[in-house]
């Protein structure tokens, strides 16, 4: 897989940015704008999604976070700070599972902490038959209404299309019972000793702002920053705020973690 080096990197921990479901690395299409031409930021395709093949290998979210630690070593990459957009959330919350040492911060990104209700794991495996027997296509109606603010904008509807299109149907099986067994990783909250930043949409119709608030108030020391105009997507529904947040995070990083 090709990914973006950006041509004058700046000293410190590169800038990692993990996509959620079912999108792919074009949702960070801002913060590549700002970051690429200062930092080593590294927004990669998980595979099965965007124009990363699925891997048979991966069962799991900690498979997942392997991957990327490998992607990673191959790369050169020591230490770095990762932000995980909802499902990349939970990936970073099996980064800090399984490799807690290359963690210089973290930003949690209209994510969760907790596991899935039997409910919620239940519809996730009917999920992936329906995208196994059909292809993943249907997700595009059902995800669409709930990832924005409002209505879902028109700038935005024809590239979330084009994500879940061309994503993999084994991938996006495979994510989504990926997500229905992860444990609960509310017990790791007190454990993070690294800046955490987490960005929450206050209008997010997928992760309700008290959990985000919870979520946040659990991690020592962690910064919550509300977008107050956003539901599910803030990195593109307001980008500014986030690049300054992650600037910012990264700049802590760095002094911490040099
Ligand atoms: C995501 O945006 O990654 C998903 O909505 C997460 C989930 O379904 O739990």
């Amino acid at each position: 897989m090709e990914l973006p080096e950006s041509p004058t990197q700046s000293a410190g921990p590169a800038l990692v940015l993990v996509h959620g479901f079912p999108l792919d690395r074009r949702i960070w299409s801002p913060q590549v704008d700002f970051f690429a031409p200062t930092h080593r930021l590294i927004p990669p395709d998980l595979p099965g999604f965007g124009v990363a093949l699925h891997e048979k290998s991966i069962q799991t979210l900690e498979d997942y976070a392997k991957w990327l630690l490998a992607v990673l070593d191959g790369l050169g990459v020591g230490s770095f700070v990762l932000g995980g957009h909802s499902m990349g959330g939970y990936i970073a919350f099996a980064m800090h599972r399984i490799a807690p040492e290359r963690l210089a911060g973290l930003a949690l990104i209209a994510t969760r902490a907790a596991a899935d209700s039997p409910e919620t794991a239940a519809t996730r495996e009917t999920n992936a038959q329906k995208a196994l027997a059909e292809g993943p296509g249907f997700l595009a109606d059902a995800m669409l209404p709930k990832l924005f603010a409002g209505d879902p904008p028109a700038a935005h509807v024809p590239t979330v299309r084009s994500m879940i299109k061309i994503s993999k149907s084994a991938g996006v099986a495979t994510a989504l019972r990926a997500m229905a067994s992860r444990p609960d990783a509310t017990p790791q909250l007190a454990t993070l000793k690294i800046p955490v930043l987490v960005i929450a949409g206050r209008q997010d119709k997928i992760v309700p702002a008290a959990e985000s608030e919870a979520m946040a108030k659990a991690i020592p020391g962690a910064r919550l920053v509300w977008a107050e105009k956003s539901g599910h997507m803030p990195m593109l529904e307001e980008p500014d705020l986030v690049n300054r947040e992650l600037l910012d995070l990264v700049k802590l990083a760095t002094a911490s973690h040099p």
